[in-house]
């Protein structure tokens, strides 16, 4: 088999065979196709695309070139989530806990963020003493003793995907659909879990800016997860502004314990309780998702998803008199207002310039190396739909220098303010099956 015939039959529109593939991801994951004829398969992929057996064959090649993790000590329907990534987003950590309190167990493997914020490890990190590097017994011990546990990823988890992505990153092939969910589910697959719940987003802060677009990524990976043996559901939700007020690290932290005590920000609350309503119903432990939404609703009324997030942070020899009190968590320097010169009402709010603002404060990383500050960060007062007044302000800046301009720009761009009134987005906008 030659790759140079691989690439000119999908330049052409064929349909690669299984062999085909297969040759592809080893001959590329083990240096013996180059990155040139790599990156001429995925332009040819790009723009001819993939059928939906291609694109299952490609993702299980992928999910073969590595390890996988297995999960199977511990006891119970394992359940994984995953988010297509937005502002905002503090999801895992009001769904984690949310989903152990009624015993599912919840074995997550996470990264670190490269670019706006911080990712899920670095925000649990606000908290003083929490580790997320652990041995595969203790992670799976944690598991099966509070139902949850959140680990740095360990082993080689589909390393031809590792690769291809960051060849499509510097060649202009990253936004191909088959080529995302391939990518996004050869990870969700090789971590172990029995069924998947995506979050994909859609909107001016997402990967997917259409919801045509979205709802097409959306069926390619819940058809691939079917198709390889694990249930899969993509909820498909907004991502028109950021999710819930805070955007940063601790403050991202905050928010979400005050969601788990009950606190009702609408957005944050109801996107989770439908996460997690979906994950606790493919673990039958409910037979509908209406009995599920009602009772997780309750757990967070009752203080049983608080208690379980304090067990987790306590597993995980993180400080929980932060958690008990807030106001411990890492913070800034200087709270400074950004307003508006403008009334009327918000009609637009950029999420990937808020993102931005909030990671020249030091909420995020530019470059690998970067040190994430935890106590810096943004907190919205204005969501699409507001009525602001001449003067008021759109947003509180936590920063450690007292003259945060270039986020004070940024933030004033990322905000329209229209004399008319706007209706917020829809939050969800479909689930797929
Ligand atoms: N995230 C991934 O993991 N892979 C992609 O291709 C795009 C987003």
């Amino acid at each position: 088999m030659r790759m140079y015939d691989i690439i000119v039959k999908k330049r052409d529109g064929g349909e690669l065979t299984k062999q085909e593939i297969e040759f592809f991801i080893e001959g590329y994951t083990n240096g013996d196709i180059p990155d040139y004829q790599a990156a001429a398969l995925t332009m040819a992929i790009y723009f001819q695309g993939m059928t939906q057996e291609e694109t299952a064959i490609l993702t299980q090649a992928m999910v073969d070139s590595g390890e996988t993790i297995d999960l199977s000590a511990i006891k119970g329907h394992k359940v994984d989530k995953h988010s297509t990534g937005g502002v905002g987003d503090k999801i895992t950590f009001i769904v984690g806990p949310l989903v152990a309190s009624v015993g599912v167990p919840v074995a997550k493997m996470s990264g670190r963020g490269l670019g706006h914020t911080g990712g899920t490890l670095d925000k649990l990190e606000s908290i003083r003493g929490l580790e997320i590097e652990m041995e595969k017994d203790q992670f799976i011990k944690n598991v099966n003793e509070h139902k949850l546990a959140v680990a740095g990823q360990t082993g080689n988890l589909a390393p031809a995907d590792k690769k291809l992505y960051a060849l499509r990153d510097v060649i202009g092939t990253v936004d191909s659909l088959p080529l995302i969910a391939g990518s996004i589910m050869s990870k969700k697959l090789a971590s172990g879990a029995d069924s998947i719940v995506l979050d994909v987003k859609t909107g001016s802060g997402a990967f997917m800016k259409t919801l045509e677009d979205s709802e097409a990524l959306a069926r390619e990976m819940v058809n691939i997860g079917n198709n390889l043996g694990r249930n899969t559901v993509a909820v498909i939700s907004d991502m028109n502004q950021p999710l819930g007020f805070e955007v940063g690290n601790a403050n991202e932290i905050k928010e979400a314990a005050e969601i788990l005590q009950g606190k009702k920000v609408e957005d944050l609350r109801k996107l989770s309780l439908e996460i997690a309503s979906h994950m606790t119903v493919l673990a039958e432990v409910f037979s509908n998702y209406e009995e599920a939404y009602q009772t997780l609703e309750q757990n967070l009324e009752n203080g049983k998803a608080f208690a379980a997030f304090r067990k987790f942070v306590q597993a995980q020899h993180g400080d929980v008199s932060m958690i008990d009190d807030l106001s411990q968590l890492p913070s800034a320097a200087h709270d400074i207002e950004v307003k508006t010169e403008q009334g009327g009402f918000v009609s637009e709010i950029d999420a990937e310039s808020i993102g931005v603002a909030a990671m020249y404060l030091g909420a995020g990383r530019a470059t690998k190396d970067d040190q994430i500050n935890h106590g810096v960060g943004i907190t919205l007062k204005k969501k699409i739909g507001d009525e602001v007044k001449a003067g008021e302000a759109l947003v509180v800046l936590h920063s450690d220098e007292e003259h945060p301009d270039t986020s004070i720009e940024k933030v004033k761009q990322a905000y329209t303010i229209s004399s008319n009134k706007v209706d917020a987005p829809t939050l969800i906008h479909k689930v797929i099956k």
